[in-house]
């Protein structure tokens, strides 16, 4: 079969660690399957900076640009943080996105067994958990005009939450679409009561919906849904949101699953090339430790094997192995309780390709 090209970024604090891990599982699915990826490395946020001065390097960008998908750890830490604006480790990521055209992303919260005795909530309150937050990723106040300015009052400080018709559109229907192949509902979060843009949101929505018959819509104030989502997570189905709100309730989301170590990513769009990281960050408190969980990341490997190159076999194959895996009762330290023996990034890691290795796949 033809070689598939991905881009891997490590970059910052347990982006390597993890990273890896999602690469041993890549090339572990190779082998049983009879795939053909070409990787190549690139340097991307702080460790760019440190080496080149720029967090998101020209060579990078285009490395990414020839290529099929990208993997991407994770960026940013203490060391970067007092750097200008448009020279922080977080402008990288923020840079792919819009530069590749990436207006969605997935966040898939699956609850895999065992786990609701993981999370900090109920068991009973996690029982059925299955949902996906639909994040819009290249628009709204991430990447309205900022401006800074002194006055003789004092500092001020502007980020605009802009939204043209078609960005909200287009996102919105993906949503729809995505709901047709799961349990039909969708769940519109903004904040109309307060917000023009999330008016406009939610006008598009009812207008969406029309050509959605069979799909139940309904929306929902953020700060509503950020407390549902922790009180009666599992009826929620697909919530579809503008960037900010998705950053923060898919965050919120990960809890479902037992930590943010658990949750991989999507990201699509315009072109053909997706992105694929964990929801969450660098972690620089437990990073160069080897306790991070590469869970999140080697789930957002089989989403690549799923949406980029369409190996649905595959994927499923990778998600089985990790759910077997954690059925055997293997955990993480972020997963295990107090008088439970975890294992490490890397024990994680090997535990899954040996999962992949045991089984009969059909190739
Ligand atoms: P974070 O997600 O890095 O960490 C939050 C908490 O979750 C920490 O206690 C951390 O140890 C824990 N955690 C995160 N991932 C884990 C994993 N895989 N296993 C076990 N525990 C895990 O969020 P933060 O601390 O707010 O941000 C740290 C840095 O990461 C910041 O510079 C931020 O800008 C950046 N960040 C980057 C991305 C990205 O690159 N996609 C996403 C979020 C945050
Ligand atoms: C995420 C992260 C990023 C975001 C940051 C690092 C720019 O929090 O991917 O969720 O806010 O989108
Ligand atoms: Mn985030």
């Amino acid at each position: 079969s033809e070689v598939k090209k991905i881009a891997v970024l490590p970059g910052d604090g347990i982006g390597p660690e993890i990273t890896q891990e999602a690469v041993k599982v890549l090339q572990q699915v190779e082998k049983e399957f009879g795939f053909s990826f070409s990787i190549q490395y690139g340097m991307i946020g702080g460790g760019a900076i440190d080496r080149v001065g720029i967090p998101l390097p020209p060579e990078t960008m285009e490395l990414c640009e020839k290529s099929d998908a990208v993997l991407l750890g994770a960026v940013g830490g203490p060391d970067w943080d007092s750097y200008p604006p448009e020279l922080r480790p977080e402008q990288a990521l923020l840079g792919i996105r819009k530069g590749l055209g990436l207006y969605s992303n997935l966040r898939p919260v699956t609850l895999f067994a065992g786990l609701e005795n993981s999370s900090t909530l109920r068991p009973e309150v996690l029982a059925g958990v299955d949902l996906v937050v639909v994040r819009e990723l290249t628009g709204g106040i991430y990447f309205g005009d900022k401006e800074r300015t002194t006055t003789p009052e004092g500092e001020v400080a502007t980020d605009l939450l802009i939204y043209h018709e078609f960005e909200i559109e287009r996102i919105v229907r993906l949503a729809f679409e995505i709901a047709r192949g799961r349990k039909k509902r969708v769940t519109s979060v903004d904040k109309a009561n307060v917000l023009e843009s999330s008016r406009l949101w939610r006008e598009v929505v009812n207008r969406v919906a029309k050509d959605y018959p069979d799909v139940q819509v309904e929306h929902m104030l953020v700060d509503n849904c950020a407390m549902q989502i922790i009180r009666r997570p599992a009826t929620f189905d697909v919530i579809v949101t503008e960037n900010m709100f998705g950053d923060i309730l898919s965050d919120e989301a990960a809890i479902l699953t037992g930590s943010i170590g658990m949750l991989p990513s999507a990201s699509l769009g315009e072109g053909t090339i997706g992105l694929y990281e964990p929801v969450h960050g660098s972690a620089p408190d437990i990073a160069g430790q080897g306790v991070a969980n590469p869970a999140a990341a080697i789930l957002s490997a089989a989403l690549m094997l799923r949406h980029s190159f369409g190996y649905e076999a595959a994927a499923a194959a990778v998600e089985q192995a990790v759910r077997t895996v954690f059925e055997k009762g293997v955990r993480t330290p972020d997963l295990a309780s107090e008088n439970q023996l975890a294992v490490s990034t890397e024990e994680f890691g090997d535990l899954v390709v040996e999962e992949l290795r045991r089984t009969e796949w059909p190739i």
